[in-house]
């Protein structure tokens, strides 16, 4: 963070400094896996090409500590930086401090991405962002490790999870005593919202509010769902699994000592890169379903929006359409797979060359379970923290699915006051 700060100063202090007519936009990007390099490389492509200048704001890796900083900036009207990555939570959040992007991006442009994504940009009809990658939930497992425990195919259940990754762990842990069955992301925050969103979804447990702003999450299917996920502590989940976000579980993964892993799509091109330890042997597959559910992977996904303290809105929007454009969004499928937004994208055959899961799988992205960030507006942050102290304190042993859920629901009926 302090990192991060720097470079604004800098900012502050260099950035009137360009050619005669060229300007100077600062994006704020993040930093998780290949993020950065490839966010600056497109940024640099575009100012290549339009003589303008680039520099890029390094913002934190977890999405709470992105939102802490980001509406400090906003609050405080700076117009240090012009162009933010924005999670697709956030719109609801944010809104007030963003240009309409409507009208100004050509209605043709906007029609190329998926409906679903463009509309959670909007709020009470004004284009907050626009989209720039999705994100699924995906299972992760090491290909050579199922073939050699006797298993044909990923597992189809999470009872099937625990029973193959057990097998897989106790045969290997003579040779390697770190290895683990199943990593995701136990961490309490918005990582862990995401991946327990799934395990309740999966068990026909709902999604903790429902759209129309109801309070659902306080039935059996919920507590159920997370009494599984503790029974995974300790057994087929190593303890410090509570402690880690998607890097720490793509570090293990990454590094040969984990069968399964739960992430986002970005894992896998880091996993099929030259020095990954699993290369060649990493299969990707929906997540698992609960008993009588069906998979459910969290819809995530970032998106690029327009400060409206910019001193150079008309650049920065034309930054924005060109990272999020077509070509750009190829060379990110390609280098990172991060997931287009532009439905055609999952026709192009370098794309599914790269990512062969982005064809198999892409009922896995256009069907992901959103959080409940439109139904609870401005309150979804705090609505997304209550829920994931609650779940964390069942992945510890602190509290039972049952007590858990019904707590949340009284902490949630309090957040929403006299209505989300
Ligand atoms: C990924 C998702 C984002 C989510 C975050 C949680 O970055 O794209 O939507 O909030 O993970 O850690």
């Amino acid at each position: 963070m302090r990192k991060a700060l720097a470079v604004v100063s800098l900012v502050a202090a260099f950035g009137a400094a360009s050619q005669a007519g060229a300007v100077t936009l600062t994006l704020a990007c993040g930093a998780v896996g290949q993020e950065l390099e490839l966010c600056k490389a497109g940024a640099d492509r575009w100012a290549k090409r339009t003589g303008n200048t680039v520099r890029i704001f390094e913002s934190p890796n977890l999405t709470n500590d992105r939102l802490g900083l980001y509406q400090q900036q906003l609050a405080a009207r700076s117009s240090d930086i012009d162009v933010y990555q924005l999670d697709i939570i956030w719109p609801g959040l944010l809104s007030q401090h963003f240009v309409d992007l409507k009208g100004k991006v050509p209605a043709a442009e906007l029609n190329r991405h998926f409906p679903r994504i463009v509309e959670a940009n909007t709020v009470n009809g004004k284009l907050v962002a626009m989209p720039w990658f999705t994100d699924a939930g995906l299972l992760y497992y090491r290909t050579d490790l199922l073939r050699k425990y006797g298993y044909s195919a990923a597992p189809k259940t999470w009872a099937e999870l625990a029973t193959m990754a057990k097998k897989i762990q106790d045969g290997e842990r003579p040779s390697n005593s770190t290895f683990a069955g199943f990593v995701f992301q136990g961490k309490n925050y918005e990582g862990l919202t995401c991946d327990a969103l799934e395990w309740i979804s999966s068990f026909n447990g709902g999604t903790i509010v429902d759209n129309t702003g109801r309070i659902t999450i306080n039935n059996p299917r919920a507590a159920q769902a997370l009494d599984t996920a503790a029974s995974w502590i300790r057994s087929i989940s190593p303890a410090g699994v509570t402690t880690y976000g998607e890097e720490e579980a793509r570090g293990i993964f990454q590094s040969g000592n984990a069968a399964f892993m739960r992430n986002w799509p970005y894992a896998y091109a880091l996993g099929q890169s030259e020095d990954s330890k699993v290369k060649g042997k990493i299969g990707v597959a929906p997540l698992p379903a609960g008993p009588g559910g069906k998979p459910a992977a969290t819809l995530g996904g970032w998106n690029l929006g327009v400060s409206s303290y910019s001193k150079n809105q008309a650049a920065a929007i034309e930054l924005v359409r060109y990272l999020t454009g077509p070509e750009e969004q190829k060379i990110r499928a390609i280098e990172g797979a991060y997931n287009p937004t532009i439905s055609a994208l999952y026709r192009d055959q370098a794309i599914l060359k790269a990512n062969p899961f982005f064809g198999s799988l892409l009922s896995v992205f256009t069907n992901a379970v959103p959080r409940p960030s439109a139904a609870t507006k401005g309150k979804y942050n705090q609505v997304s923290q209550a829920f994931s102290t609650a779940v964390s304190n069942v992945l510890n042993g602190r509290s039972k699915g049952q007590a858990a859920v019904a707590q949340l629901s009284t902490e949630l009926a309090r957040i929403k006051g006299r209505g989300f």
